[in-house]
């Protein structure tokens, strides 16, 4: 549709059209056969409401989905088309490994691949948008939405997100397999206090512009349809209801002309936070930040049509935002094709096909995190015995509680994947049921009912079944310990306290310890763990985070050595829950805690702990080794205009091909505000045969070099810094450079 059409249509709709186009109702509401059920948050729609929503979440299925089309747009006076949006965050059938495990890639291009396949299952599927990526930048590993993150650096963040938008969205939002992509939760949802989930954020203005702010951005630069407030209060004023965060900083400052969705039911929210009295007023202060589609609540639906006329709120304001509901329903090509790509033949070659089952297997591979590995115990050797036990050894749920099609009978378990291994002897011991490990946690909802029947199931096993894991260690030359905390642990509302494994877990791997000491442990999960035992414990410990459908091939290929974990660490990985957060890119302090030394009493430090996190932030090892020499620079200074190129070579100088993320940090020396001990400015993935080398080189520009000063400007001020081009946030050697006017 032209432009011009797009304003007829609007001018020719009514108030209550307009007011509808900007709901958004869960899929529990319809069915594919047009039928109307269910209710939410106690709202009740009418049958006709709900036939007048705009847009629909939580609904997939090409058929359904087609019905649904066809039934509403017959109803409607103008036939605009209805817009489905759905969770696609790791996958829609074939799932990816989680977010952050992506973050561990260290690959946007790998990211954006992964993208576009869940694009492509999604749209056939008939979805036309979905929820991702989530940008919000994660320290606290406390919070359960961790695993939906790419971490704590925002340079990565934004690289990832970027990838991200572009793996979804392609050139033209209207291309097959293309779907809309949602930046979301605008803004700082990822620094609830204390890690509790929807809990307030208290941020200064500058570290909400320098560190949080800078991957929403990244993500709406590489062209993102939409965006989606947070549940969270900022500095006191919750984002739905934020004027000046939606209207100055995303629309204005950042260019944002898309739409902009509140998160699920947060514009009824504002009246829970204590900010409006009421659905009234709700509903205009979220309009009159900007909010476009009022999400799961009825605050919209019940009260615009009043506020427009009783004259509290100009029909313009309501204008603008329906205006850009139509214009992406015409971007997305719906007005032409309201289907878009849904389609049920299409459904069964596009979903789990081969070539995405390869991808997910590949992904995984890059994701995993190997950290330590003494006597090279891994690869695995052909000769030896080798007992794989634990809870996840015969687990086929390696997705998050967001893998909305996943399903685990897709999966291939790590037992079963070493089932087929020609070469190598396993034995495997799924000991210790999963859910047992898990008492306390209850967790019950439509989706999750087999929790509590596993539950009891589980605990029927027996104390036999440990015996013979303790016997198979015995006999075995070496012991893969599986274990890991529960894919429904992490995710949306499950922020915890706690993050070490169960304690059953621990009396498994000691008791295991005791009969066989060269053990190899993997780790699932969705967030940094307390591996601190464990890791001193184990002689090689890799983090398999929540892999997807194709995790079990994927820990076996590694295992055996046909390929090599590639991750590195896209958060720090804590000692213990009292360091969190901990993150590499912090400030000095004037008091700093010295390194290897005898500790000074007043120093910046812990009495009972390290500063350091187990594991810093970009570490991970692979099965090759590198030397990496100490960075030239073509010159050692630069005006505002001119670059530096910043060079090292790296050689590899082990037995066998093999992958490493060089990584550009930079410290500003001394600054108007004081700037962080190192930032990561680039990195650069790379994979060299044996004995091979390669000049990498990495270009320094000024841009690199700003920050928010105190006057609330971008800037970079003339003085001393330096630089390393290292394999993670703690290594290599820094060489100076100077910026002049
Ligand atoms: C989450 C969003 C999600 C939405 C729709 C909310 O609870 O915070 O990230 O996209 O639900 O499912």
């Amino acid at each position: 549709m032209k432009t011009e059409e797009l304003k007829t249509l609007l001018e020719k709709m009514s108030l209550e059209e307009k007011v509808h186009q900007l709901m958004q109702l869960p899929g529990a509401y319809y069915q594919g056969n047009a039928e109307i059920t269910g209710n939410m948050n106690g709202d009740q729609y009418t049958q006709e409401e709900v036939w007048e929503a705009g847009s629909v979440l939580g609904l997939y299925g090409a058929q359904a989905l087609r019905q649904l089309q066809d039934a509403y747009m017959a109803r409607q006076p103008h036939h605009i088309p209805l817009l489905f949006m759905l969770d696609v965050i790791h996958g829609l059938r074939t799932i990816f490994p989680i977010p952050l495990a992506q973050g561990a890639s260290f690959h946007p291009a790998l990211a954006e691949r992964c993208a576009q396949a869940a694009g492509e299952e999604a749209a056939v599927s008939g979805v036309h948008v979905t929820f991702a990526p989530m940008a919000d930048l994660v320290r606290d590993a406390r919070w359960g939405r961790c695993m939906e993150a790419y971490g704590e650096d925002p340079y990565l963040n934004g690289e990832m997100t970027a990838a991200v938008v572009k793996g979804f969205q392609g050139e033209k939002l209207r291309d097959v397999g293309r779907i809309g992509a949602c930046v979301k939760h605008f803004a700082a949802y990822g620094a609830p206090t204390a890690g509790r989930e929807y809990n307030n954020v208290e941020l200064s203005e500058h570290t909400l512009r320098e560190y949080y702010l800078p991957a929403y951005e990244k993500g709406i630069a590489a062209g993102a349809c939409m965006v989606m407030t947070s549940f969270n209060t900022l500095n006191g004023i919750p984002s739905t209801g934020n004027r000046w965060l939606m209207r100055d900083v995303l629309r204005r400052e950042m260019g944002f002309d898309g739409v902009l969705i509140s998160d699920w039911g947060a514009v009824k929210e504002l009246i829970a936070h204590g900010y409006c009295e009421g659905s009234e007023e709700a509903a205009r202060r979220a309009m009159e930040a900007g909010v476009d589609i009022d999400m799961a609540s009825d605050v919209y639906g019940k009260s615009l049509l009043r506020l427009i006329r009783e004259e509290k709120m100009s029909e313009e304001l309501l204008d603008q935002a329906v205006y850009r509901v139509l214009t992406l329903k015409n971007k997305l090509g719906l007005f032409e094709n309201p289907y878009k790509d849904g389609n049920g033949t299409q459904e069964n070659i596009v979903i789990l096909s081969e070539e995405k089952r390869k991808l997910a297997k590949e992904a995984a591979i890059e994701s995993f995190v190997l950290l330590k590995n003494q006597d090279e115990i891994l690869p695995l050797k052909k000769e030896n015995k080798v007992a794989l036990i634990g809870p996840y050894t015969d687990w086929k749920d390696m997705h998050s509680a967001w893998a909305i099609a996943g399903q685990g009978q897709d999966a291939i378990t790590v037992s079963e994947a070493a089932a087929l291994e020609k070469e190598f002897v396993f034995c495997s011991v799924p000991v210790e049921p999963i859910l047992e490990s898990y008492q306390g946690l209850s967790r019950k909802n439509g989706s999750d009912v087999q929790w509590e029947e596993a539950l009891l199931e589980n605990r029927k096993q027996t104390q036999e079944q440990r015996s013979a894991a303790l016997t198979a260690a015995a006999q075995a030359d070496t012991v893969v310990l599986l274990l890991g905390e529960h894919r429904l642990q992490s995710g949306e509302a499950a922020s915890r306290v706690d993050i070490r494994l169960p304690e059953r877990q621990m009396e498994l791997f000691r008791a295991v310890r005791k009969v066989n000491q060269n053990i190899v442990t993997v780790v699932f999960g969705g967030r940094p763990l307390d591996l601190r035992e464990i890791s001193e414990e184990s002689k090689a410990l890799l983090l398999a985070w929540l892999p997807g459908t194709e995790g079990g091939n994927a820990i076996i290929e590694v295992l055996t050595g046909r390929s090599e974990p590639t991750g590195r660490l896209p958060m720090s990985l804590p000692q213990c829950v009292g360091q969190v957060p901990v993150f590499y890119s912090e400030y000095q302090t004037g008091r700093p805690a010295a390194k290897g030394e005898d500790p000074v009493f007043y120093s910046s430090r812990y009495l009972d702990c390290p500063n350091e996190p187990l594991y810093p932030f970009g570490y991970g090892l692979g099965y090759t080794s590198f030397e990496i020499t100490v960075p030239i620079l073509n010159r050692n200074y630069m005006s505002r205009e001119e670059k530096i190129l910043a060079s090292v070579e790296i050689v590899n100088t082990g037995k066998r091909r093999g992958s490493q993320v060089l990584q550009l940090y930079i410290r500003d020396c001394v600054a108007s505000v004081v700037r962080p001990v190192k930032e990561l400015k680039g990195f650069q993935k790379i994979c060299l045969n044996p004995g091979e080398r390669k000049q990498i080189t990495f270009e320094i520009t000024e841009e690199m070099l700003r920050f928010h000063d105190e006057k609330g400007r971008w800037t970079s001020e003339e003085g001393e810094f330096q630089l390393w081009i290292s394999d993670s946030c703690v290594t290599g050697r820094a060489v100076g450079f100077t910026l002049r006017g």
